[in-house]
Order: structure tokens, then C-alpha cells, then sequence
């Protein structure tokens, strides 16, 4: 394999641009130019970052691949800048043992995309009801557990489960949500939801199970993270308990971060999504605290749905938006251009954070370290519509928008995976 020259671009080391070139050689980074023949990339306007890790990703496989299937989901992810997904559980059926962690680590290898790093569940069938086979899911390759999708309603089943969890060394993440509570609901209950006239989820729906998670935590010692967070109330809470020292991280999506509960009243069924996107002051709460750098990660919670059920009313619609693509650059537009935060400030949070918390090894760019990058232009513009996203869900907001800011390549350990 030739080496790699990427000339002219700004390279993100050790938290600042750098102007340098940066060479792959026998799959490597290396700043000083190798022996022998480089194919050249000019870069000029481009910025060299390392390469994004989606904390959670639904895989939709197996079971659901007419939604999304391991071609299309490792194709939208090295699209957007990904070589790293972890996968969600709720398949079907539901990856709760240790041959469903095995097919996924196996056949999501077969495109030598990017790496899937499996969640298994925390019960069996994410039922609630018993525990899942943890031991032999981590054995299998599993980095965490989590019932995402739905939550523990019974407290007791989830202190077993996070104990056992944890003697495994299995990641722990809920899905903060309480189901009597959220009942019906279809969007964030509030005007909104009632100049539409339809079913809102108040947001003590989530803030009471992180309560409950909180104190969980506290009890067992034992650390857990809270998935999609959306409430301003949510994320103070969990910022007062990690004060008090309890064990506790939290992620947010970049559509809570861009979107609000007013976009739904176009009634577009894009913008349904659970948890359902919030005020406008929930938003800007957690964008000041990724200012503050009081965020833990973000994920993007790619939730494929094939265009037969978006196309449903909106009461009736599956809830979840399509990521992967995008959510690079919708995370830029929103952070950097609209908000001002130096993308050197916020990239680690979909990069080297979510590695740290699963206990992964982090991906720098430094001399002689995987060359696991991707090549990103600031003001090149592009179209999202179905053609220019890969994933198969083409259900995002940003359908038929323009947007600022272009993944170019994606390198995953020295190969070039994107463009295809
Ligand atoms: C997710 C899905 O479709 O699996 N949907 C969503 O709106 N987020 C489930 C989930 O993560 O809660
Ligand atoms: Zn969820």
C-alpha cells in the first residue's frame, strides 16, 4: 500500500491546529514524510480531526433491516465521520446473549468500515423482568449494557442488574424514562403540545427516573450513565450528584441541542424523537454547559425508521431521527458557527470521551498512532436528501436542507473508507 501525504491542511494536535502535513505509513500517522511513494491529498481549507465514536447507535440488525442494515449503517457512519459506533440492544430479537454480541461483532467487521462496539441488554428480551446473560455477552465482546429503548421500571430489578453488570465490568446506561408518566405522549408536553392538541411527555418523566438512578448510584457505589439527556431540571441534577461525588455521567443528542419542541409544529414526524425535543431553554442550558465543559459525551442516538411509518400521522409514528450522516455538521453548525464554541473545545466529546467511558483506547492524532481520522471542510456546502445520506432511515429534519461543513475522507486505521 502506498503512503498517504495530506498536505495544506489545519491539524487538530493535542487540542490546537497545528499547519503540517500528516502522512500514513504501514497504516500509522507519522509528521515526518516516509520513505517511498505517496499518493498526495491537497486539503487546502480542510481540517484534519480524529475520527468520531457514536456512543449510541440502533443498529436495527438483526431483525430490522429493512430499516437499517450493516452495509448502510457502517456506510453513514464513516460518512459522518465515524470508524467507532456502539450498538444499541433493541433489536429484534433484542441482543440480551452472547451469539447475538458475537454475530454483530462479526458481520459488522465484513465491510471493514468501522468498528461496532456492542451494548448487550440489561434484561432478557429488555423485558424488565430478569436479567440478561451479562458474563458470557462481555466474554463475547460486549462494552456495556442498557435496556435503551425502554426503562427499568422496578427499582429492585434495576439494582440486581447493575450489580451484576458491574461485576462483569459492563458499562451501565439507562434510558431515563418513567413509561406511566410518559404514557401516550408524543412531544414535549408543554404550548406546543397543546396548541396541536396532542399528547405531551412532561419533562418529570425523565428527571424522576434520574432521581431514582441518582440514588441508585449513590447506594451501590456503582457508576452509571444517564443516555439523552433533553431537561435542563435533568442535567442539573446529575451535575449536583456528581458534586456530592456519586458515580454519575450523562450524554446529550445533537438534535436536543439544535431542535426544539416548536419545530414539531410543522408536524413533520422527523422531529419525533424520544425524548422528545424540549424548550427552548432546555436547549440552551446544555449548550452552555458544553461551553463549561460540563458534559460528559455526545451521542447521536441514530434511530433509522424506514418512510412507511414516518409517513404515519404524527401521533402514530415510530419516535427517532436519523444521525449518523449528519450529525457532524449539524453539530457544528449549531456549536461552532451559531454558538461560538471552538470545535477544539467540543470534538472530544464524540471523540475521545465516549472512548474513556467505555475504558477504550483513546484515538489522538500523535506520531506513530493509528492513523483513525477524517479530513472535514468548513465551508464547503452540501445538500442532505436521500442520495447524499447512506443510511437507509432517511429520517432526519435536515432532509431536502443545505448544510455548511463537509466530511471529504475517512481514514479507519490507515485505510480510506469514505468516500466509498
Ligand atoms: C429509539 C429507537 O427508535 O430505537 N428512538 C428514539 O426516538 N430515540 C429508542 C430510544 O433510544 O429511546
Ligand atoms: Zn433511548
Amino acid at each position: 500500500m502506498n503512503n498517504v501525504e495530506i498536505k495544506n491542511a489545519k491539524v487538530l494536535i493535542g487540542g490546537k491546529f497545528e499547519k503540517t502535513a500528516v502522512y500514513i505509513s504501514d497504516g500509522r500517522i507519522t509528521f515526518s514524510k516516509p520513505k517511498g511513494k505517496s499518493d498526495i491529498i491537497d486539503a487546502t481549507g480542510a481540517l484534519v480531526l480524529p475520527s468520531l465514536f457514536d456512543i449510541h447507535t440502533h443498529l436495527r440488525c438483526p431483525g430490522q433491516e429493512y430499516k437499517e442494515d450493516l452495509d448502510s449503517v457502517t456506510k453513514a457512519a464513516v460518512h459522518g465521520g465515524y470508524t467507532d459506533i456502539s450498538s444499541m440492544p433493541n433489536t429484534s430479537p433484542p441482543a440480551d446473549n452472547e451469539a447475538l454480541i458475537n454475530y454483530i461483532k462479526l458481520e459488522g467487521a465484513v465491510f471493514k468500515r468501522c468498528r461496532i462496539h456492542p451494548f448487550g441488554t440489561l434484561t432478557l428480551g429488555s423485558k424488565g423482568e430478569r436479567l440478561s446473560r451479562m458474563g458470557l455477552m462481555k466474554k463475547a465482546g460486549a462494552v456495556g449494557v442498557t435496556d435503551d429503548g425502554k426503562c427499568i421500571s422496578n427499582g429492585t430489578i434495576m439494582m440486581r442488574a447493575m450489580e451484576y453488570a458491574d461485576t462483569h465490568g459492563l458499562f451501565i446506561m439507562d434510558h431515563a424514562e418513567d413509561h406511566d408518566i410518559s404514557a401516550n405522549g408524543v412531544l414535549n408536553e408543554g404550548v406546543v403540545s397543546e396548541k396541536l392538541g396532542l399528547p405531551g411527555i412532561p419533562e418529570i418523566a425523565e428527571t424522576i427516573v434520574i432521581k431514582r438512578d441518582i440514588e441508585i448510584s449513590r447506594y451501590l457505589n456503582i457508576p452509571m450513565h444517564i443516555t439523552h439527556v433533553s431537561t435542563k431540571r435533568g442535567a442539573e441534577l446529575i451535575l449536583a450528584a456528581k458534586k456530592d461525588g456519586i458515580k454519575i455521567t450523562f450524554d446529550v443528542t445533537p438534535h436536543h441541542l439544535a431542535f426544539t419542541d416548536e419545530d414539531c409544529l410543522s408536524f413533520d414526524t422527523n422531529f419525533k424523537v424520544n425524548p422528545p425535543l424540549r424548550l427552548d431553554s432546555d436547549r440552551t442550558f446544555l449548550i452552555d454547559l458544553i461551553k463549561k465543559e460540563l458534559i460528559d459525551a455526545i451521542g447521536t442516538d441514530h434511530a433509522p425508521h424506514a418512510d412507511f411509518e414516518k409517513e404515519y400521522p404524527f401521533d402514530r409514528a415510530p419516535f427517532g431521527i436519523s444521525s449518523l450522516d449528519t450529525a457532524f455538521c449539524l453539530l457544528y453548525a449549531t456549536l461552532t458557527v451559531e454558538n461560538k464554541i471552538p470545535l477544539e473545545k467540543w470534538i472530544g466529546l464524540i471523540s475521545s470521551a465516549p472512548r474513556k467511558l467505555l475504558g477504550l483506547r483513546p484515538s489522538e492524532l500523535e506520531e506513530g498512532q493509528r492513523a483513525n481520522f477524517f479530513i472535514f471542510h468548513p465551508k464547503n456546502e452540501w445538500k442532505v436528501d436521500r442520495k447524499t445520506i447512506y443510511s437507509k432511515g432517511k429520517n432526519t429534519p435536515l432532509q431536502g436542507k443545505k448544510i455548511k461543513g463537509e466530511v471529504l475522507y475517512t481514514f479507519n486505521n490507515g485505510k480510506m473508507v469514505y468516500p466509498f
